[in-house]
């Protein structure tokens, strides 16, 4: 049976891999790997627990670190690993820290490297994602897009062979949990009510490493009529501490509680009146949710949600976000954006292909 060594380490990672983990090991042994970039229960156990993920065959405990630091033990560690267990291909997803380690130790030693959630581009090289996904992309030997935004991406860059239009793995992984959050919670476990409550989530280093920014976001959700749940990410939590200004989380239309579950966030995205974000995966959700998202970034990357009519970018300083999640209203829905709910399985199907080839060169 052929070998696949799967890395992941963050947040986002853990919720992509438990829908393609799962077709991945009908047919292939999957060892997985997680690199510990997300140590916290609330940020890294309690997926595992809740999504049924496979115990990791390496817990490799890198923690958090600079991007020097953090990157190069990745790298050093998961050598190691892929040294070891010689592995036929090595499975990464999205954009962080441990996607770009893996990615580099797999191509450093000719191990044919997977990405997962490829073509995705902000076209903006500050943020540390955009230069992980080019990175990861230009080394890699298949690419799964999700959209055909990011084959178009990849295209403009000169990489067309073994790019595959599958899907979004996290539309796989809502739809698949959905029914499971709505038999488990309801909305009385949140102290909030049907259609009454913004959800928000904010921790993208662009926000929180700029201190104007970080103070213009939380005066913003301060001002919004509704009650504004905010499942607080530990890097915003802390810088907040830093810059001594953790007062903003006491604004009297804000709930504060620590980060939740993906049951409990799914739950809380398809029940709330709109959705105030920067983080990616959260962006589609609230499409997939049909919740009118606004987003705190000069610019997404996931850019059809906003063609769309359903996402509106909002600059925290020069923009009224009060007064914008009042007037503005979705438009349009178009039900497979992001594909059918079964790149997952779309993923394991090229991934068949590519060794059969492989075996017949
Ligand atoms: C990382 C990814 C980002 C992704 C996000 C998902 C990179 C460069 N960034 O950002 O693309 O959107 O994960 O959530 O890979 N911390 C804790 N406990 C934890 C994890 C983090 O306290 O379990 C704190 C630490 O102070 C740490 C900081 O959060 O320094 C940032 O963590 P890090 O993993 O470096 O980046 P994220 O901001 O989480
Ligand atoms: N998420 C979660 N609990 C939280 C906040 C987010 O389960 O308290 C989920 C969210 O539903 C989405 C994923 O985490 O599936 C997004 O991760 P994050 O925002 O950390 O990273 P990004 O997608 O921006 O890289």
């Amino acid at each position: 049976m052929r070998k696949i060594v799967t890395i992941v380490g963050a947040r986002p990672q853990f919720i992509k891999v438990a829908p393609v983990s799962r077709e991945l090991r009908k047919v292939y042994r999957e060892i997985l790997v997680n690199t510990g970039q997300h140590y916290d229960y609330k940020m890294s156990g309690i997926f595992f627990e809740e999504l049924n993920i496979p115990k990791p065959d390496y817990d490799l405990g890198v923690g958090s670190a600079s991007h020097g630091k953090q990157t190069g033990e990745m790298l050093t560690k998961i050598e190691e690993v892929l040294l070891q267990e010689k592995p036929d291909a090595v499975l990464v997803y999205g954009d962080t820290n441990s996607t770009l380690a893996g990615a580099l130790a797999a191509s450093k030693l000719h191990i044919p490297l997977f990405h997962v959630e490829a073509g995705l581009r902000s076209f903006n090289k500050r943020m540390p994602e955009e230069i992980n996904r080019i990175l990861t992309d230009h080394v890699s030997e298949i690419l799964f897009a999700p959209t055909e935004t990011a084959i178009q991406n990849l295209k403009n860059e000169g990489i067309t062979k073994n790019v595959f239009h599958v899907g979004d793995v996290m539309y796989d992984a809502f739809v698949y949990y959905s029914q499971m959050a709505a038999e488990q919670y309801e909305l009385n476990d949140f102290g909030v009510e049907e259609k009454q409550y913004i959800l928000a989530t904010i921790h993208r280093a662009e926000n929180t490493d700029d201190l104007n920014r970080l103070k213009a976001i939380f005066e913003s959700l301060a001002k919004l009529n509704e009650t504004v749940l905010l499942p607080l990410h530990p890097r915003t939590e802390n810088k907040l501490k830093e810059a001594g200004i953790e007062s903003v989380l006491q604004a009297t239309n804000l709930k504060v509680i620590p980060p939740i579950s993906y049951l409990e966030m799914v739950f809380l995205e398809n029940h709330a009146k709109a959705i105030v974000t920067d983080s990616g995966g959260v962006q589609k959700e609230a499409y997939f949710a049909k919740v009118p998202c606004f987003t705190l970034r000069d610019q997404t990357e996931w850019v059809e949600t906003v063609e769309v009519g359903w996402n509106r970018l909002v600059n925290p300083i020069e923009e009224n976000l009060a007064q914008i999640v009042g007037a503005w209203q979705p438009t349009t829905y178009n039900e497979h954006l992001y594909g059918n709910g079964d790149a997952s399985s779309q993923i394991v199907n090229h991934i068949h292909l590519f060794f059969d080839e492989e075996r017949g060169r």
